[in-house]
């Protein structure tokens, strides 16, 4: 898929709020600082369309961007961002779970895990979630030009034996580089493909 068009829309804290359209949509979703915005960017060859950060916690809130004319892609606030007050973290939470709950066309979620580190306990628990609640979801694995080759390899291998220890089979992932640009057109084709798809029902 090429991207023509692509415009921010709207931010808001409420689901409510959020764009009354029956576009399909696809959510970013990921650890504070893994690289939410930067993908954005990448995927949409915009260098400034969602705000990044070198500081955990930027986005801090639903924010819909129009691509084509034609889908929605959303950068929502990180989870597990240890310096937000307690109160603070419990929005972003409730807000996070809201969005998926309640937005009936968001079609797939994208959990952004760093390639670098090894599984974390929150993004196990959040992806168990999306699991109970029937919300499908890929994985993208971020910032893999920091890492030589072998090492990525390694990572990903160990990441996908430890997912098989509570899940059937392993999501649908990518890997991915808002520098390099790795994993774009992957996703744009993946992306694409359900529109595709759903334009066809
Ligand atoms: P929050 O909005 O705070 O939750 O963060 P985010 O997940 O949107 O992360 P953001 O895109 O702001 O990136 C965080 C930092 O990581 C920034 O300093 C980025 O430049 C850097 N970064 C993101 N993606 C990549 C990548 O693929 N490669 C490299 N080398 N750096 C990256
Ligand atoms: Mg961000």
């Amino acid at each position: 898929m090429k991207i023509k068009t692509a415009e921010f829309v709207v931010s808001n804290s409420k689901v409510d709020q959020c764009p009354n359209s029956s576009l399909p949509e696809y959510a970013f979703i990921g650890r504070s600082n893994v690289g939410k915005s930067s993908l954005i960017n990448m995927l949409t060859g915009r260098k400034a369309l969602a705000k990044t950060s070198a500081k955990p916690g930027k986005t801090q809130l639903i924010n819909h961007f129009l691509i084509n004319n034609n889908w929605h892609l959303v950068d929502l606030p990180g989870y597990g961002y240890a310096q937000v007050s307690k109160s603070t973290k419990k929005v972003f939470q409730k807000f996070i779970t809201a969005y998926f709950e309640k937005r009936k066309q968001m079609i797939c979620a994208f959990v952004l895990i760093d390639s670098r580190h090894k599984p974390q306990p929150i993004d196990m628990e959040f992806m168990q979630w999306l699991g109970e609640n029937n919300i499908p979801f890929c994985i993208i694995f971020t910032k893999a030009d920091k890492l030589k080759d072998k090492v990525l390899d390694k990572n990903i291998e160990n990441y996908k034996a430890e997912m098989l220890e509570s899940w059937v089979e392993m999501p649908e992932y990518f890997i991915t580089s808002a520098t390099s640009k790795l994993g774009q057109d992957e996703i744009l084709d993946y992306i694409d493909q359900i529109n595709e798809q759903l334009k066809n029902k």
